[in-house]
Formats: structure tokens, sequence, C-alpha cells
């Protein structure tokens, strides 16, 4: 019997026209039940990676899916492919698209671009004023951001909002954007400025 490499992996295998039928929309309280799942893939991605994602916990995926700030991915069965949330900062003059997470098997099949051009267009559409921002270690995420607009900058030019930058304390890199003082850390700050364009 032949075995083929695919066998082999942990992964279930996707072929990549499975992507075509994957729905990239905006959540809402439909989606409650998904909320679990979504919680549990960022955790895992959390601890694979070791840095640059912030857990969330279910309720509060569930507080963003009612505020209709949520962009979700379901697969060909209704399975959770990724998920996305906006998070405004500064009265609304600065908005985050957090939490990108796209679950193993519909990694490398263009759904983070997706999910991330989904985001940006519901930020724009509910905050036209505001200056959009990311802070990301992720090559992938500086690929998709950099071509939605998004320019480096350095963490003067981000919100100051003491809530946001609590949220890195989950970070095992804070202790390095503490003692520099939230000048600079390992993540690159990447902005979209509506003004700018
Ligand atoms: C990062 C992540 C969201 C990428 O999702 P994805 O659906 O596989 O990404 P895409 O298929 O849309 O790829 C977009 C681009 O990034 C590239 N890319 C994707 N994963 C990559 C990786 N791990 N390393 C380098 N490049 C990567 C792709 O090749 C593609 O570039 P190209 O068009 O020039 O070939 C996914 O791997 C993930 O969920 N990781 C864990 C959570 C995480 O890191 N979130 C980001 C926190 S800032």
């Amino acid at each position: 019997m032949s075995v083929t490499v695919e066998s082999t992996l942990s992964l279930p295998v996707i072929p990549r026209s499975a992507a075509a039928g994957v729905e990239v929309q905006v959540a809402t309280s439909q989606h409650f039940d998904l909320a679990v799942r979504i919680s549990s893939l960022i955790e895992k991605a959390a601890a694979a990676r070791g840095t640059g994602i912030a857990r969330r916990d279910p309720a509060y995926i569930r507080g963003k899916m009612a505020e209709g700030k949520a962009v979700v991915a379901l697969g060909p069965k209704g399975q959770v492919a990724g998920f996305c949330y906006i998070e405004t900062w500064n009265h609304g003059r600065y908005a985050a698209n957090s939490g990108l997470i796209v679950a193993p098997a519909f990694r490398r099949m263009g759904l983070a671009r997706r999910i991330k051009r989904c985001a940006f267009e519901l930020s724009r559409a509910r905050y036209p004023k505001a200056k959009l921002f990311g802070i990301t270690t992720s090559l992938a995420v500086m690929k998709i951001n950099s071509e939605l607009g998004y320019r480096p900058v350095t963490f003067s030019e981000l919100t100051d909002d003491d809530v946001f930058w609590n949220g890195c304390q989950s970070c095992p890199n804070f202790d390095v954007l503490t003692r520099m003082k939230r000048k600079m850390c390992l993540c690159t700050g990447m902005l979209f400025d509506p003004d700018a364009e």
C-alpha cells in the first residue's frame, strides 16, 4: 500500500480549492455559538507562537459580534475558518483590527487576506475618520496591511490609550515594551491614515 505525504500529517488536509467554499462575513448574534471555538483557536496560536497574540475569552468575542464589529470566516461545513474584530481607541480617533486568526487547516489559501480586507472595509465604513493601526510580528500581516495602504510607523504615531498597551501584558515581550517606555518593541507598528490618502 502506498502512503502519501499528506496522510502522515496531523493537520486535516484541505485542497487549495476549498478556500473558494469559505464565506467571509460580518459576524452577528447568529454566530455566538462559535465564540468558544474562536477563543480556543486564538489561545492555541498564542501558545504556539509565544508572542504577539492576546488571549480573548468567549464573552468578549460575543460582545464584538453583537456590536457588528467582528468578521468571521465559515468553512463549507459551517466550521470556524477564521476571525478578526475591530477595537476603537481615543474616542474613535484610532481603530485597530485585532485578534486575527485563521484555523490551521485553512492557512496559506489567502483567507487572512480576505478577512483583513473585510475588517478594513468595515472599519472604514464605521469609522471613516479613524486612523487604522496594528502592531505585529507576523510577516503575513505586514504583507496584507501594506497592500491595504498601511505604512510602518514608530509607536509614537499609535494610540496612547493605556488600555490598548495593557493588552500587551499577555505577551512574553511585555518587559521589553515597558523597559523601552512604549517607544518600541519586537512588534512593528503599522498605520493607515485616511488623511494621507
Ligand atoms: C498569520 C495568519 C493569520 C495568516 O493566515 P493565512 O490565511 O495563512 O494567510 P494568507 O494565506 O492570506 O497569506 C497572506 C500572505 O502572507 C503569506 N504568509 C502566510 N503565512 C505566512 C507565514 N507563516 N510566514 C510568512 N508568510 C506567510 C502568504 O504567503 C501570503 O503572501 P503572498 O500572497 O505574497 O504569497 C495565520 O497563520 C494565523 O492565524 N496564525 C496564528 C495567529 C497569528 O499569528 N495572528 C496574527 C497576529 S498579529
